[in-house]
């Protein structure tokens, strides 16, 4: 509907009954129609939320001051709402609604607040991180598509915390990345690289996270990981990371982003391997073989599950580009 047509009406003597449909209504003169109906539903949720919880202005107050020291702590090296967003699983959500993945593909996980844009190019078999007392890893993986078709020339980002269990920017000194690199995929859809066997490590509670966390009698660990990044044109941007079977936080995760899937065993080096890759043998090695999904591909998905999704809602609505807006027609 043309937004200059939405009547609006007189806006006095509102009440917890009308309130909503009269935020909403001025709402809709937003010419944006995906917009118009996030802010439609963000507000019906919120109200709905204030009303089911009799929510007292104390309350309110309190969480107002909570939102005000997430922004306040945040830096540039410092995401306190990405941390928020991570440990009240809303990450983990969005991105399996964003990014659907069919079978056999490979799926996504948290992204988390430490990913950086200065990581060096690296050539496969070369160190990413340089800490002496890490535990030496091989780590040997592929990359093909959902027909099994290697992909050839897939920027991945890798990176994973120190054998202390922090990432580079958690240091104040820091003058370069380490930790971290740029690779390329060959032709056969294959990069190597040495690394260290990833821990366990707690993400930031030292701020209105951390106490929140502790509020709620939860612990702040994350189970041993090692994060990747993959995008080329044409397919799905992939953000995922491998986790290490038997770890202590393996089924509790503070920010949920375990999957059976991406969680892998930490085999040995052997012979052969040994002498193909110029690493001693018993040295800890991770392989995978990623999947990548195609843009096409998991539009056609994200737009089927919304659709899906909505109908189970019995809401009224079109499906425009895999995401829903009003149907006023
Ligand atoms: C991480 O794995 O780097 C991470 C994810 C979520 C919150 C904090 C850290
Ligand atoms: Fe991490």
């Amino acid at each position: 509907m043309d937004p200059s047509l939405v009547k609006i009406p007189p806006m006095k003597d509102l009440t917890a009954d009308n309130i909503t449909e009269n935020v909403i209504t001025i709402n809709s003169l937003c010419e944006d129609a995906r917009m118009k109906y996030v802010l439609e539903r963000l507000v019906t949720h919120l109200h709905d939320f204030a009303r089911e919880t009799r929510l007292s202005s104390d309350e309110w107050m309190t969480g107002l001051r909570f939102l005000t020291e997430v922004g306040q702590i945040c830096t540039d090296v410092r995401q306190e709402f990405i941390l928020l967003s991570d440990v009240l699983g809303l990450s983990l959500l969005v991105d399996s609604i964003d990014h659907p993945k069919p079978p056999g593909s490979t799926e996504g996980t948290v992204l988390g607040p430490f990913h950086t844009h200065d990581a060096e190019e690296m050539p496969s078999g070369e160190s990413m991180s340089h800490d002496p007392k890490g535990e030496p890893l091989l780590v040997v993986c592929t990359l093909r598509d959902t027909e099994g078709k290697p992909i050839e020339g897939v920027k991945i980002d890798i990176w994973e915390t120190d054998s202390s269990g922090h990432y580079d920017v958690q240091y104040a000194g820091r003058e370069e990345p380490d930790g971290r690199c740029v690779m390329r995929s060959d032709k056969e859809g294959l990069f190597w690289f040495r690394a260290i066997t990833p821990v366990p490590y707690p993400i930031p509670h030292d701020g209105p996270v951390g106490r929140l966390l502790k509020k709620l009698h939860r612990h702040p660990y994350r189970p041993s990981h090692m994060h990747f990044m993959f995008e080329k044109e044409g397919y799905d941007h992939l953000i995922t990371a491998l986790y290490l079977r038997n770890d202590p936080y393996e089924t509790s995760d503070a920010v949920f982003g375990v999957k059976d899937s991406l969680t892998v065993d930490i085999g040995k080096v052997g012979p052969e391997l040994s002498k193909k890759y110029g690493v001693p043998e018993g040295q800890a090695l991770l392989t995978y073989d990623f999947v990548l999904v195609s843009d096409a591909e998991t539009s056609e998905l994200r737009a089927h599950n919304s659709k899906v999704a909505l109908d189970k809602l019995g809401r009224k609505v079109k499906i425009v580009n895999g995401l829903p807006i009003p149907d006023l027609d």
